[in-house]
């Protein structure tokens, strides 16, 4: 399906050539620059961005759906701890068995569930991590934003305002990204008319592959791999004579700077600095130069998302969970514009199998 439109959207756009991602009309580097999650949130939703009146309701309908059902908490106290992609979409089809107005797919029910997955799926990652490590789960704070709530709940430290506003800013940049693959595959769940939750849980399952989201993890386990910038282009240079990809490089629709990944840079370099770890940053740096000297591939949003979020104290296996705490956003922009104005997608394949075939008894068969 390269470079085929299969619908109109309002909700965000991709120009490839310039390097441009667009908000509903804004630019992204302008969004990073001066807006909250929670504004991206409301902008995506409603296709505009909030008065002060509407900003501090849809905080406040945040803060109120943190809190997990305690079915959940216990669900993520029992599951194996190998696969927290697979606990997430295990967690995201229980949310929806707690919740009463589940199979309700007007557009009113959709929003407030947009805004509770939105608030719960922060708290599922949160509270699986600390399950897993036998810590207690910590109780959100309403004190704190979207953002710096998620990393206290997952390290049970308040954020400096450095990290908060990196984990801030890093959340706008993966809210939406037009027609992807995990957007795509959550639109054809609801185009059949089944809801949120299950379209949500396909989306999570899609984001999971490392041609997509979880890119990310691998992206952090090479440079781990690596361990110093002076073997950054041997290494490099040992997979792409394997033929082997390098993960956080390369695009689909980009063709040159991933602009996310630019403004990610950014932040890499800064929280090395902060945190007293600048090898993250020079090893990053290194891959670039080394990938960018071999092939005609720019790094993605994934490629510095990694040294960010390790910086940030986030561990490596829930990497491509944070970026559907993020994607929830954009995900449910999606599926409520799907619902608005719905037709089943159901496209068709080229045949290419045999015709006219007769059936054979299995006695008869050579
Ligand atoms: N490393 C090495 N070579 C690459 C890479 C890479 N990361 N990406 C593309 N190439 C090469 C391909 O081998 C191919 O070369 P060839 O023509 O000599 O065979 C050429 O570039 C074109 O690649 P395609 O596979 O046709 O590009 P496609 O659009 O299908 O792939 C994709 C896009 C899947 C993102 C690819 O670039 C990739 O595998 N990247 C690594 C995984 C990754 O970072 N994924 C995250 C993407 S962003 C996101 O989903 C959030």
């Amino acid at each position: 399906m390269e470079g085929v439109v299969v619908a109109r959207s309002s909700i965000s756009y991709v120009d490839g050539r310039q390097g441009r991602l667009i908000y509903q009309g804004y630019d992204i580097r302008d969004l990073a620059e001066h807006a909250t999650f929670e504004e991206v949130c409301f902008l995506l939703w409603h296709g505009r961005l909030p008065d002060s009146g509407e900003l501090s309701s849809l905080r406040e309908q945040l803060v109120a759906a943190r809190p997990l059902p305690s079915g959940v908490v216990s669900l993520l106290a029992s599951v194996p701890g190998r696969s927290p992609m697979a606990v997430l979409q295990t967690a995201v089809a229980a949310l929806g068995l707690y919740d009463a107005e589940a199979d309700d797919n007007g557009r009113e029910a959709n929003l407030r569930k947009s805004v509770r997955l939105t608030a719960q799926m922060a708290s599922v990652v949160a509270a699986f991590h600390r399950l897993r490590r036998g810590l207690p789960v910590i109780e959100p704070d309403p004190e704190l934003d979207h953002a710096a709530n998620f990393l206290y709940m997952l390290t049970g430290q308040r954020p400096d305002p450095t990290s908060a506003r990196v984990m801030d800013v890093a959340l706008t940049l993966h809210a939406d990204h037009e027609f992807n693959a995990s957007c795509f595959a959550g639109r054809v769940t609801a185009s059949t008319l089944s809801d949120i939750y299950s379209a949500v849980a396909a989306a999570v399952g899609t984001l999971k592959g490392p041609l997509h989201g979880g890119a990310n993890e691998q992206v952090m386990r090479l440079l781990m791999e690596i361990g110093e910038p002076e073997r950054a282009a041997e290494v490099v240079q040992a997979r792409l004579a394997a033929r082997e990809r390098i993960p956080g490089f390369g695009h689909r629709v980009y063709k040159t700077w991933d602009p996310r990944a630019l403004i990610l840079k950014r932040f890499s370099e800064e929280l090395s600095r902060l945190k007293g770890e600048p090898r993250w940053y020079a090893i990053s740096l290194a891959v670039e130069e080394a990938v960018r000297s071999a092939k005609d591939l720019y790094p993605n949003v994934d490629f510095y998302s990694a040294s960010v979020y390790h910086l940030l104290g986030i561990p490596v296996d829930l990497f491509t969970p944070v970026f559907a705490v993020s994607r929830i956003s954009g995900w449910t922009a999606h599926l409520l514009e799907q619902y608005a104005d719905n037709r089943l997608i159901r496209p068709r394949a080229e045949y290419t199998g045999p015709m006219e075939l007769r059936y054979v008894p299995v006695e008869d068969r050579p």
